[in-house]
């Protein structure tokens, strides 16, 4: 496939991986990461740069709640106030602010990003369960935001657009801000999407209160001091821990907000739009990044070791806690045999275990509420279908949130009533001649995050690819992990409002615009 060869651009590249196959790389690299071992990390509330105190919260690790990762202080009504005070106040003069300004603090902090690489990655591990490589990946996907939207917002704002008109008239568009921006972000992309929100929202001339999942506080605290330190003023950005029932609807239904960014469950999208539509105040928009009832569709052209491998890297990386993350394969008949052996072998050997160590393929799921509820499904989806593989969870993961990894047969993508969160597989077997009933089975769900396609007749693919109401398609690949530039993120339906995170349209939705007509 023949790309023009600037496709790319020249203003931005996205960062480098780390190959952690060459030993003289991955020795120094895993050594810096363990002097975080023992570190005991404090956040708060960050309000006009104060760390306020409080009723402290011990935060404990998914892997071994014996092990503590530090305290924070959630925020209160006071807190809540002054932070939506002063990001109000603020926001006059960061918006006139020069766009160059604001995105060479987003470089900046990008930089800072990168030089803490090691601790943020410690912290992902420690706080969020999550892998080495994924934590490498989410420093990673958080530079890449900073600076893409920096390239971004110079591209779309450096410049109003001039439009025509009569002679000696001047016509133009600008794109401004809209006020203080609420994001809200969640656990699974700690520092990624807390990132991602909030650095469009900065970029695009906004102020921010932000509030981190309450079980990744510790991470964007970090987070939002690197941004102070990189030079986003301490009014313009403020840091509000807390659950959704306090802070979340506090910051919502307040009459002062621009606009809302929101990753996470459906339901609580309708309720914030909701919360929004009953306030006092202008008509704000919301930018929503929800769940999803993500698919693979294998035909009997496919590839069966290759469908393996990016089945099991879809369903079970991660521990399965990605929107983006494989729920329901299904399996042309005539070959569904064969991949259901192949993936019976690649699953014994899934390591699981401790997410810190290099040999781990699945850590912990996030706190004991989602291992419950997994748990509740995986019982009664045994029930109601038939057991393809479950992996043992190995000894010494007792005292953590794992959850054993499964893969179910059903009859049909009806039997889940909603989307399960973490490593469970269901797989259905369909007949070729009823592909029109597939499609329709999976555009019936209303989720449209992600889909998977293998097969290696193009105009089937191709075909499937267009009819099935998802934002993200990947064909003979995984369905996992999209790279800021290259796979802008974002679902439809149930999935979410449209937005794509990572894509050339993102900023436009968190300004407004004004046409000036001047006669002078
Ligand atoms: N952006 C993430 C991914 O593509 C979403 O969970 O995997």
């Amino acid at each position: 496939i023949a790309l023009p060869a600037d496709i790319f651009g020249a203003e931005r590249k996205n960062s480098k991986g780390l190959n952690m196959n060459i030993l003289s790389e991955a020795q120094p690299f895993f050594a810096a990461i363990d002097k975080f071992n023992d570190t005991q990390w404090q956040a708060g509330p960050l309000v006009d740069g104060k760390t306020l105190t409080g009723d402290i919260n011990t935060v404990v690790s998914p892997y071994d709640t014996k092990q503590t990762v530090g305290q924070v202080v959630f925020a209160d009504q006071q807190a809540i106030e002054q932070a939506l005070a002063s990001a109000s106040h603020a926001f006059p003069s960061w918006a006139r602010t020069p766009v160059e300004t604001r995105a060479s603090a987003l470089q900046k902090l990008a930089d800072l990003l990168e030089e803490n690489r090691e601790e943020l990655i410690a912290l992902c591990t420690r706080e969020a369960g999550k892998s080495i490589q994924d934590g490498i990946d989410e420093v990673r996907e958080a530079v890449d935001f900073c600076r893409y939207y920096a390239v971004q917002a110079k591209k779309l704002m450096g410049q109003p657009e001039l439009l025509p008109g009569p002679t000696g008239e001047l016509n133009e568009l600008f794109l401004q801000g809209r006020g203080v921006f609420v994001c809200i972000s969640p656990w699974n992309f700690p520092l990624a999407i807390f990132l991602g929100q909030v650095s469009a929202a900065l970029a695009a001339g906004n102020t921010v209160v932000a509030k981190p999942a309450e079980q990744t506080s510790l991470i964007g605290y970090r987070a939002v001091q690197l941004a102070h330190q990189a030079g986003i003023p301490v009014e313009v950005l403020q840091y509000l821990p807390g659950t959704g029932a306090t802070v979340g609807s506090a910051i919502t239904a307040d009459e002062r907000i621009g606009g809302v960014c929101f990753t996470g469950s459906t339901g609580t999208a309708k309720l914030i739009n909701r919360t929004l539509a009953n306030r006092d105040g202008a008509i704000i928009p919301l930018i929503a990044e929800t769940g999803g009832q993500n698919a693979m569709v294998v035909d009997s052209t496919s590839q069966p070791e290759q469908v393996v491998n990016d089945v099991v890297s879809s369903s079970f990386t991660s521990a399965g806690q990605r929107c983006s993350a494989l729920r329901v394969l299904f399996l042309q008949e005539d070959i569904a045999d064969r991949v259901i052996e192949v993936m019976q072998g690649a699953m014994e050997q899934l390591a699981i275990g401790h997410p810190g160590k290099v040999q781990t393929d699945v850590g912990p799921v996030i706190d004991a509420t989602a291992k419950a509820n997994l748990n509740a499904h995986i019982d009664h989806i045994k029930q109601v279908g038939k057991l393809i593989k479950q992996i043992q969870l190995p000894a010494g993961t007792e005292d953590g949130h794992f959850v054993a990894p499964i893969a179910v047969e059903i009859d049909s993508i009806k039997v889940l009533e909603k989307e399960h969160f973490g490593p469970i597989l269901h797989v259905i077997r369909y007949k070729a001649a009823d592909l029109s009933k597939v499609i329709d089975e999976i555009n019936s769900t209303g989720f449209g995050l992600t889909l998977g396609i293998h097969s290696r007749n193009e105009g089937h693919a191709l075909n499937l690819a267009d009819k099935v109401n998802v934002g993200n398609v990947y064909i003979n690949r995984n369905q996992i992990g999209a790279v800021v530039g290259v796979q802008p993120f974002g679902g439809q339906g149930l999935s979410g409002t449209g937005p794509k995170a990572g894509g050339p349209h993102y900023l436009t939705r968190f300004v407004t615009e004004k046409t000036r007509t001047n006669n002078i």
